[in-house]
Parts: C-alpha cells; sequence; structure tokens
C-alpha cells in the first residue's frame, strides 16, 4: 500500500477520516470519583485531539459497574449523568513489525470495509494504522510526522528477566506517561520502570477502595 497516512480516507458510512493514523485503544484508569470522566481524561484527549491522528478511539469503557478492566475505569451506567461523557466527546475524533501485518493484508484483499492494525506499527501495510504506545510518548507524533520531522517516540520496553513482571512495568511506564499528559506537561523520553511500577501499583490499591465504596454505595 503506498497512499499517504496523510491522504484522508473516506469511510463505508460516508464519514472521512483526515489521515490514516489512529490512536489506538488505551484503558486510561483516570476516571473521576463516580467512575466518571472528569478534567485528566479532558486534558488527555485534548492532547490527541490536537496531536494530528485521524481517529481516536477510547480505552474501555465499560457498561456494566461490576465488570470493569481496572479500578479506574469510566462507567456510563442506568442513572450516570450524562454531561461528563458529552463534555469527554469533544475532544476530537518502532523496533517490532505488526504482529499481524501479512495476515490484515489478506483480509484487506477481500474485504470490502478498511481494515486498521495495531501493534508495534512501523510502516502502513492497510488503510489504517493504529498505535497505542508511541502515542503516550509523543501525543503529538502524527502532526509531527506531517510537518515532516523525522522523530520516532521512544520505546518502553522492559526487559526483566521475569517477563510477566516487565509486562507490568511496561504497561506501568505507558500509563505513568498517560497521567503526565493528563496533568498538562510533556512526558519524559525515559522514566525508572521499577518506580513506575511501584507507583502503579499503589494507585491502583487507591482507586480500588475507591472503587468499593462506590459499587457498595450503589447496592
Ligand atoms: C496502557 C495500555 C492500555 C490498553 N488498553 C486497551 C483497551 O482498553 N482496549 C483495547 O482494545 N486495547 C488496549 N490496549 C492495546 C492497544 O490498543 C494496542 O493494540 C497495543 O498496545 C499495541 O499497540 P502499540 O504497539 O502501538 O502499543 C492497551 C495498550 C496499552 C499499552
Amino acid at each position: 500500500m503506498t497512499t499517504s497516512l496523510f491522504a484522508p480516507l473516506t469511510l463505508p458510512n460516508g464519514g472521512t477520516l483526515p489521515n490514516r493514523i489512529a490512536k489506538a485503544a488505551m484503558e486510561e484508569n483516570l476516571a473521576d470519583a463516580g467512575q466518571l470522566p472528569g478534567a485528566a481524561l479532558w486534558r488527555l484527549y485534548e492532547a490527541w485531539g490536537a496531536g494530528g491522528a485521524g481517529l481516536l478511539i477510547t480505552g474501555n469503557v465499560m457498561i456494566d459497574g461490576r465488570a470493569l478492566t481496572g479500578p479506574g475505569g469510566v462507567v456510563p451506567e442506568r442513572g450516570t449523568p450524562l454531561e461528563p461523557f458529552r463534555r469527554s466527546a469533544d475532544g476530537r475524533t518502532l523496533a517490532r513489525e505488526a504482529y499481524f501485518l501479512s495476515f490484515a493484508q489478506e483480509i484487506a484483499a477481500v474485504s470490502r470495509m478498511p481494515v486498521m492494525t495495531t501493534g508495534g506499527i512501523r510502516r502502513q501495510a492497510v488503510a489504517v494504522v493504529a498505535m497505542a504506545s508511541a502515542l503516550a510518548c509523543m501525543p503529538d507524533l502524527p502532526k509531527r510526522w506531517r510537518d515532516g520531522q523525522a522523530v520516532d517516540a521512544p520505546l518502553a520496553v522492559v526487559g526483566w528477566r521475569d517477563k510477566a513482571v516487565a509486562g507490568l512495568a511496561t504497561m506501568a511506564l505507558v500509563k505513568r506517561r498517560l497521567r503526565v499528559i493528563a496533568a498538562g506537561r510533556r512526558p519524559r523520553r525515559s522514566y525508572s520502570p521499577l518506580y513506575s511500577l511501584v507507583i502503579d501499583q499503589l494507585r491502583t490499591c487507591k482507586l480500588t477502595a475507591r472503587y468499593r465504596q462506590w459499587r457498595q454505595a450503589r447496592g
């Protein structure tokens, strides 16, 4: 596929993406009290909206508060005030090869809808590429590429021997960067994986206690 990343794409429903770069889903774990979106999430999505990606996909939004993927998830349930959700919707819409790229190309050959791939993206092989970790490091990476800057987002790969703990630390690094952007600052190029993991675990304990209280209050 030779289409420029910055060529618009008309979707089957008539909508148009201004370019082929999508921000992939990332569970933010940044809900305010009551599992509602608030200032932190607005700032994060504002940064991505201004950063030039043609499509923003939110992290998990769970419609049943008993089934969250993390204690800081947002939950629109019956009786939930909708205004905070409307406000967050106002934000505008590599070292490894993408995992299933050749498979995705086979799907694209027979599919009538545009195909998007995600995961370790470093080349465009189908209609849309979706990036997660890179846009947590550098939310304006698409804009920089569009402006001709030859920049790569730093890859946060933790090479510890215990792969399970290393995976947790890698996620903790990404989530730390999301919190920095949500606080209105620019993430640094590197952080300590161990310290990031510790603060992520402590934060999860705190959010879990708040979530339990919220669940109990709902009966
Ligand atoms: C912190 C974090 C949270 C994620 N949360 C979600 C999620 O809520 N839903 C989902 O479908 N994928 C989620 N993913 C997977 C990403 O959308 C993406 O497929 C994956 O990270 C590979 O892309 P990357 O190599 O550009 O990071 C998450 C990834 C990260 C790093």
